[in-house]
């Protein structure tokens, strides 16, 4: 089986291509990425020499490139996860947003349409909850929780999840979906909030919590993301949504107390020494309040569930940045560092 991986050289991307091609050797996985900002071909080094595996450099909003590579390639299945992804860089430009995650969806689904041979293929579209809005204190997002996305990033990762469903009702391709929460992990870019604030820690750098921190999310491991991608991809239904979240809500400013704690442990700084650097800055305009994900149809239906604790994974996570400081340093020169003066300078 030949399998299309967009997006493969980002954060979840990453994991997602190093677990198909390490457990499905009979598998041969290509993986297309653009290498944005985002884009790290040093994340998959251990795996780039493996036979069933192959790297394309390509945008997936160029057409004349998309149909081309399908035409020639003829995948049976392809597993969407290029995308924009963060609601600040949205929020400043949104139409790079419309751009790779509605244009570039559609671009893709449609040769996967045109050029597929397989009948048993399908194209799975990774999505995310924020798709569904905000929440107050009280309930979760279900599937069947209408869309009501706030910043420009939901917008158009709705809108792609619309377009996916479109093309299974219109033309009746098979398709599979999954909204996920908030995921942290290794190789994760430091512009979300984890990575920036363990990076911000090391360095002792002020770490700016937006409002005042009472902002909930869902947070996931990313293997763990990538574990129910491989079960969904194996045993979901065509045409079917699952949702995935941790179960583990934290307020912003609890969890950055937490990875306080547990970096003051680790550097053998005194106690409290790092909470010293929390700075409440100007709230994210749309700022949504909460997420958090029902998964109980993913649980019940195809016996995924998260691996890990919350603390074991976070902890995981801090010593795969201080284990791997030259990956940080590549990525925090140049152009991060311009973006990151954009965001913060001002604020
Ligand atoms: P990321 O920003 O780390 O990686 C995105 C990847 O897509 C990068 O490698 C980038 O080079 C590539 N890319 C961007 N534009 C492209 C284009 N036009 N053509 C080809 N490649 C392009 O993102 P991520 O956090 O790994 O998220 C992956 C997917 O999972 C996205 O679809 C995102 O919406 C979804 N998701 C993310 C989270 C999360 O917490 N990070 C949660 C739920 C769902
Ligand atoms: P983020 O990691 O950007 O993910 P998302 O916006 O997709 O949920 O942000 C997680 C939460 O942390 C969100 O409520 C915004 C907040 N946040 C800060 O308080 N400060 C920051 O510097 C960043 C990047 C995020």
């Amino acid at each position: 089986m030949k399998i299309l991986i967009t997006g493969g050289a980002g954060f979840i991307g990453s994991h997602v291509v190093r677990r198909f091609v390490l457990n499905y050797p009979q598998y041969e996985i290509i993986n297309l990425d653009k290498l944005t900002y985002a884009g790290n071909l040093e994340n998959l080094q251990d795996i780039e020499s493996k036979e069933n595996y192959r790297f394309i450099k390509g945008d997936i909003v160029d057409r004349e490139f998309i149909d081309g590579l399908f035409e020639r390639e003829q995948f049976d299945c392809v597993i969407h996860l290029a995308a924009e992804s963060h609601v600040d860089r949205s929020i400043s430009n949104p139409l790079e947003f419309v751009y790779t995650n509605v244009v570039g969806t559609v671009n893709l689904i449609h040769a996967f349409k045109t050029h597929r041979k397989n009948p048993e293929g399908f194209f799975y579209h990774v999505s995310t909850d924020e798709v569904y809005g905000e929440l107050s204190d009280e309930g979760k997002f279900t599937e069947t929780t209408p869309y009501s996305p706030n910043s420009p990033y939901s917008a158009s990762k709705a809108s792609s999840d619309h377009f996916v469903r479109a093309y299974h009702e219109t033309y009746g391709l098979p398709v599979k979906l999954s909204n996920c929460s908030n995921n942290y992990g290794s190789h994760h870019f430091p512009e979300k909030l984890i990575p920036l604030f363990i990076n911000n820690i090391r360095n002792r750098k002020p770490l700016p919590v937006y409002g005042t921190g009472d902002n909930v999310r869902d947070w996931l491991f990313v293997e763990d993301h990538a574990a129910a991608i491989d079960v969904i991809f194996h045993k979901g239904g065509a045409g079917e949504t699952y949702n995935i979240g941790g179960n583990n809500e934290w307020k912003n400013i609890d969890l950055v107390r937490l990875m306080c704690k547990l970096m003051d442990q680790k550097l053998g700084r005194p106690e409290g020494d790092s909470e010293k650097l929390i700075t409440f800055v100007k709230d994210r305009a749309g700022h949504d309040f909460r997420y958090a994900i029902d998964s109980s149809k993913l649980m019940n239906e195809l016996g995924w569930e998260p691996s890990l604790q919350f603390e074991e994974g976070l902890s995981k996570t801090i010593d795969w940045y201080f284990e791997n400081e030259q990956w940080l340093e590549h990525v925090t020169s140049g152009a991060y560092l311009e973006y990151y003066k954009q965001q913060y300078e001002q604020r």
